[in-house]
This record gives structure tokens, sequence and C-alpha cells, in this order.
């Protein structure tokens, strides 16, 4: 198939720009770069021994895909991962992140209806679970308010397309619900560029051992859980990268105008777990200290994965020490380029 990813120099893109390319897809990137580097996708065709288009175009302007797909000629399908994701950053400029995130959405679309593009898998989060009565938890759940204009944008982006879906206009629509996507390419070539100070688990870790920051502060210890930190359900990139491949590959053979899955291991790990398995796998003796709660955590929260593997024949293959050892990885890779 032919693939257009928007945001396909970002951390989830890239690595599922290089699985669609090894699974034998034709892609092109469409990027603006306001949240990576040029040298990703660059970084993407040495890794796949094959090149492909790299648009730097604003999906948030309308009308900005169709100087895209006439270039490229005939699509496929497309997944939409061009957003802004910091949710602290959402709080402080909700218009910046209501505009980006759903004027995209609309555009990819209106460029789907354009020119008669059918499949289309969009990033959607967790975070649309709020916090979960019933854990493991499944795609049935009910939505909750979201706790930021960011998961707000996640929220809305879904009805958008369970509308549009509904309008039988053709489009059909695979909503992936990632729950936490750490790590990188095994071979530390590709990874998550955090801008700043991390606000991520992982990205704060890597950068605390390569002693960019001095210690990592890990947010509560008094959450109902069994050593009082919070829990999540960490997902290795590249197993998030092949679901897209999964969910396309599905929704071109399938006649379901709307799916829903959720893209995790089933398994729920608290964060002195995760540092753990970190110092496991690297050897790294990391300095913490804990802090008080983060606003706006949920305590709990793990995926029940079941009809992903039922229906796409998609499980994880990589461990939370693998996610750890490659996110090390790209870690010294980053420190090495910084040096040279
Ligand atoms: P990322 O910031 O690394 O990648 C997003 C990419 O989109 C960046 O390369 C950025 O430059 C680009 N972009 C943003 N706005 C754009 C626009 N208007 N036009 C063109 N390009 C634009 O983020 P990521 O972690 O790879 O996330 C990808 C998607 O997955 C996002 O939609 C995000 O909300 C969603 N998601 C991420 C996580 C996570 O923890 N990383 C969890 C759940 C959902
Ligand atoms: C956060 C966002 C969520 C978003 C997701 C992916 C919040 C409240 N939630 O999820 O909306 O979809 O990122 O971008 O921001 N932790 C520490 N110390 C740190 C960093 C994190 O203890 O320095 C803890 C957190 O309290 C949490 C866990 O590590 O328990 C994971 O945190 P993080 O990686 O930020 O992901 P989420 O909070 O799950």
């Amino acid at each position: 198939m032919r693939i257009l990813v928007t945001g396909g120099a970002g951390f989830i893109g890239s690595h599922t720009l290089l699985a669609l390319i090894e699974q034998g897809h034709e892609v092109a990137c469409v990027d603006n770069f306001s949240n990576a580097e040029r040298f990703i996708p660059q970084r993407v065709m040495e890794l796949a021994q094959s090149s492909f288009p790299v648009f730097e175009t604003d999906v948030s302007t309308w009308g900005a895909l169709d100087a895209v797909v006439k270039q490229w000629g005939k699509v496929d399908g497309i997944i939409h991962f061009a957003a802004l994701k910091a949710v602290g950053e959402s709080v402080a400029q909700p218009l910046q992140y209501y505009h980006n995130n759903l004027v995209s959405l609309l555009e990819v679309q209106r460029a789907m209806q354009e020119y008669q593009i059918p499949n289309l898998v969009f990033s959607s989060s967790c975070t649309v679970y709020g916090t979960p009565k019933q854990l493991p938890v499944n795609e049935l759940a009910p939505l909750q308010e979201a706790e930021s204009p960011y998961g707000w944008t996640k929220r809305m982006g879904e009805q958008m397309l369970k509308d549009a879906v509904g309008a039988n206009n053709g489009l059909k629509v695979c909503l992936l619900r990632y729950f936490n996507p750490i790590g990188a390419q095994p071979g530390g070539r590709i990874g998550e560029l955090a801008k700043g100070v991390p606000n991520n688990l992982v990205p704060f870790i890597t950068q605390t051992a390569i002693g960019l920051r001095q210690e990592l502060k890990v947010f509560g210890n008094d959450y109902d859980t069994p050593d009082g930190t919070c829990i999540r359900d960490y997902i290795h990139v590249c197993d998030l990268a092949d679901a897209h491949v999964a969910a396309l590959e599905y929704l071109s053979q399938s006649s379901e105008p709307l799916s829903v899955f959720n893209v995790g291991t089933g398994k729920g790990m608290s964060v002195l777990e995760a540092i753990s398995a970190f110092e496991r796998a690297t050897g790294v003796k990391l300095p913490y200290r804990f802090a008080p709660r983060r606003s706006g955590d949920v305590e709990k929260i793990w995926a029940d994965p079941a009809k992903i593997m039922s229906t796409l024949g998609w499980k994880p293959k990589h461990s939370m020490e693998d996610a750890m050892r490659d996110a090390w990885r790209w870690e010294q890779t980053l420190a090495t380029e910084r040096k040279g």
C-alpha cells in the first residue's frame, strides 16, 4: 500500500515509517518539524536502505495536503500522527493545541474525501479513559472528561471521526489508543527527542542516567498501589509501530467503518519497577527521590489488549528491559552527537 504518514519525523511516526517500509509498503512523510529534527527521516532512510519523499508541510493549514497528494500521487491510507502533545503546554496555550490538533485532523479528512483516500489510522491515547473504574481497561469502558486541552483534542478527534464515518462517506477509520510508548529503535539510531526538560518518565530517566539531570523525582509514593507509586502500561515504540502496520492492513480488507483498539502490553508497572527495569537492563544506578504527586496523574491504568491481539493478530515482542536498553542506547547516541 502507499501510505502517507503525517508527523512522520516524530517519535512514533519515524518508527512507523521504518516498520511500514520493512513490511513492504511505500511511504511518504509529512511534517512541519515543529517537534522534530530534519535528520530523523534521513536516518529512517538509512536504516531502511530506501528513500521516500519528505514534505515539509503544516497539516493544520487548510488545503495543505493538496500539493502533497498532487505531487506524490495515489494514496491508499493515511496515518495521522501530527499533533502537539505536551500536556502542561496545552493548559498554558489551549488555542494553539485546539487549532493545531483539530484543524490538522479536519484537513486530513478533507483531503481523504477530495482524493478518495479510504483508510485512516488516528493516534489516540488511553487518556480518553481518564481514571478507569475497572482494570485492565478495555475499549468498551466509558470515556471520561479530559484533564487538559491536549486530552480534549484526543476526545474531540475521536468524536469527529465517529461522526464522519457515521455520515457513510466511504471513510474507514481505526482509532488506536496508545498506552505509554517508550524505547527506541534497537540500534539507537532513532528515538524520542525530548525538547527542554522531559515531562515523560523514560526520557527523564535516561537524561538523569547520562548526567543531564541531577536526579529523578518520583511523583508520589502514597498511591493505592503495591509500592505506592503510579502504575502504567509501557509499550515499546517498535511494537506500537507494528500495530499501525497491522491496523492499516486490517482496514484495507475490512468493511467495518470504525474500529477501536487499545495498544498496550496488558501489564501494569509501577514507577519504582520501571526504575528497577532500567537499572537491570543497563547496569546503571539511577539517583531518585520521592516528590509530591503531580497534578492530573491517574493512579493506575493498564490495557486489556485482547481485542487487538485477536482481531489484528498483533502482540508485543519487546520486554520492559528491551525498551529501557534501547532508550538508553538512543540517549548515548544523542550524547555522542552532542560532543561531536
Ligand atoms: P512527536 O511530537 O514526536 O511527533 C509528532 C510530530 O508531528 C512531530 O514530528 C511534529 O513536528 C509533527 N507535527 C505537529 N504538528 C504538525 C502539523 N501541524 N503539521 C505537520 N506536522 C506536525 O509525538 P509522538 O510521541 O510521536 O506522538 C505522535 C502522536 O501520538 C500524537 O498525535 C500524539 O498526541 C499521540 N500520542 C502520543 C503518546 C506518547 O506518549 N508519545 C501517547 C498517546 C498518543
Ligand atoms: C502523560 C500525560 C498523558 C499523555 C502521556 C503521553 C500527564 C498527567 N499525563 O502520561 O496525558 O498522554 O504523558 O505523552 O501529564 N513520573 C515520575 N517522574 C517524572 C516523570 C513521570 O514519577 O519525572 C511518573 C508519573 O507520575 C507517572 C509515570 O511516571 O506515574 C509516567 O509518566 P509519563 O511518562 O509522564 O506518562 P503519563 O503520566 O502516563
